[in-house]
């Protein structure tokens, strides 16, 4: 395979580009899990083949300026010569394959049995499966990452209906049934908070709806359409739980958990008020799920500030939700430093205002829309002139490796220490960057020493960490920055499709070799 014609010599990798950073398989607990993540939106392709029915992200990245390409990458047909390097990936499912929207465009998830289940996407993943399990690859499958049908977007406003609860648990149902004798590491949604705030406050991801004040939106409310969203994601997430809970956990023995994004929150100050900003900030962004997961609750900070806007559970669904995890995968790469806005700031109309505090979203309006300076800025990247850490190629990815730590350590004392796997964590290079120097990636290495020796750090201290994974295996279609930014510890050339791995899977072959410390 493409691998296999690239060695290590000839790669220029000397043993000092190698050393291990004190990280060894053996720093590590008894069966700690490594792996790479990658999603089925971003490195299958093959977006209108073998009946896969279109997503809300085919539709988005059609409309001029919100994504630079399209993805046209084919799958890997169940086999991918490099996975052996490292061990263990996630990957996701995606609905838009398996459940037959093409059929009829409007059919929602209701596979079960139907007649609409396209079972060449079917066999698709099982190939995927098998070939990962013979090769000594344990699955971690993820049945959502962004994406949603189309049909359900039109039928009943996709996440904004109540509807998409049960037909999201069918789905999930229909996966555990068909998948689930191999499967046994399921999660439910990828960050659920970047679909609720980029696709419903800012706009920037899809459905792409938002307030006009935010961007190039034509419909949405961004003061009440984030929490509807997130409401309905958590009652699907607690859904799917309550079906694999009941019918299938014992028999199967498996686990199931969600995957949430966790960027750092760090007060400027050690003032009151800038504790109390970056303490919001956490409220508002994995609080808002965190927090029902293992309290039944919203944040009291987000019940005070958002009110009436904010749906409630019912007693019935607070039962559901409470408890609804096996585990849960934190994706973290960054942290910034939080600061109490100026009291005479103007007011918003959306989620962003709400939490006050700014946030990596509200960077990325700003950034993206810089006709949204209407927005104050309670969020900086440096203190007293110090960069918070060297900015990767992405706009909102500062090296951070404290970040981690701080952000395991919270999860530990605010949520009971709970299992947790850390499920992405990486950084990117310029979409651009030439083959010799894509290979090269030394700060890439240097990167995931940083992260993993901190991880390991909340790990000697009582963490309940289980595993780590890195974004990604491949470089791969990131969303609206399209193919301008390459994650993968394999470097994928999108003309040729060719795969060269990076001295950073060479990196990491090497210390998962390494017992000892
Ligand atoms: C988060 C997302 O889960 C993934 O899709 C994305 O590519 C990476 N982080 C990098 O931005």
């Amino acid at each position: 395979g493409g691998a296999a014609s690239f060695t290590e010599e000839e790669h220029g990798v000397s043993p000092s580009h190698l050393e291990s950073g004190g990280l060894g398989r053996g720093s590590f607990p008894e069966g700690f899990v490594f792996g790479t993540a990658t999603s089925a939106y971003q490195v299958e392709g093959m977006a209108d083949k073998d009946g896969r029915g279109p997503s809300i992200w085919d539709v988005f990245i059609k409309a001029p300026g919100n994504s630079d390409s399209t993805p046209s990458l084919p799958p890997s047909e169940g086999v991918n010569p490099i996975m052996h390097l490292v061990r263990l990936p996630w990957t996701s499912i995606t609905v838009t394959r398996i459940g037959n929207v093409s059929v009829d465009p409007l059919a929602c998830i209701e596979i079960m049995g139907s007649g609409k289940v396209n079972w060449k996407g079917v066999a698709y993943y099982n190939r995927l499966i098998n070939y990962m399990l013979k090769r000594g690859i344990t699955p971690y499958a993820n049945l959502n990452h962004y994406d949603l049908p189309q049909g359900l977007q039109e039928k009943y406003n996709g996440w904004l209906g109540h509807e998409v609860v049960k037909d999201f648990a069918d789905y999930a149902e229909f996966c555990f049934k068909t998948f689930g004798d191999r499967v046994k590491n399921w999660m439910t949604f990828n960050e659920p908070r970047v679909i609720a705030a980029l696709g419903y406050d800012d706009g920037y991801f899809a459905p792409g709806r938002c307030s006009k004040e935010f961007g190039n939106c034509t419909a949405g409310d961004s003061s009440t359409e984030p929490y509807i969203a997130a409401h309905n994601l958590i009652l699907c997430h607690a859904a799917a739980v309550q079906r694999y809970k009941a019918k299938y956990q014992v028999k199967q023995k498996g686990r199931i958990g969600i995957l949430l994004d966790f960027v750092w929150y760090e007060p400027l100050t050690r003032s009151k008020a800038d504790n109390y900003a970056a303490q919001r900030a956490r409220d508002f962004h994995v609080g808002w799920f965190m927090h029902p997961l293992v309290y039944g609750e919203y944040p009291k900070t987000m019940q005070n500030i958002v009110g009436k806007r904010l749906p409630k559970f019912t007693k019935e669904e607070v039962k559901m939700v409470k408890g609804s995890f096996d585990y849960v995968g934190i994706n973290q790469y960054t942290a910034y430093y939080m600061y109490e806005p100026h009291p005479a700031k103007p007011k918003g109309v959306g989620y962003q205002q709400d939490w006050n505090a700014g946030f990596a979203c509200k960077m990325l309006s700003l950034l993206a829309f810089p006709q949204t300076d209407i927005l104050d800025v309670e969020i900086t990247n440096e203190r007293n002139g110090v960069p918070i850490g060297p900015r990767e190629h992405s706009y909102w990815l500062y090296n951070v490796p404290w970040g981690l730590y701080k952000a395991v350590t919270y999860i530990k004392e605010h949520y009971g220490n709970p299992t947790v796997i850390l499920a992405e964590n990486g950084m990117d290079d310029p979409g651009n960057i030439t083959l010799p120097e894509g290979l090269h990636d030394t700060t890439r290495i240097n990167y995931f020493k940083g992260y993993m020796s901190e991880l390991k750090k909340t790990i000697d201290e009582g963490a309940n960490v289980i595993g780590y994974f890195a974004w990604s295996l491949l470089d791969n279609f990131e969303w609206r920055l399209g193919y301008t930014s390459r994650f993968g510890i394999v470097y994928v050339d999108f003309k040729t499709l060719k795969r060269y791995p990076k001295m950073s899977a060479y990196w990491f072959k090497q210390i998962l070799e390494r017992r000892k410390h």
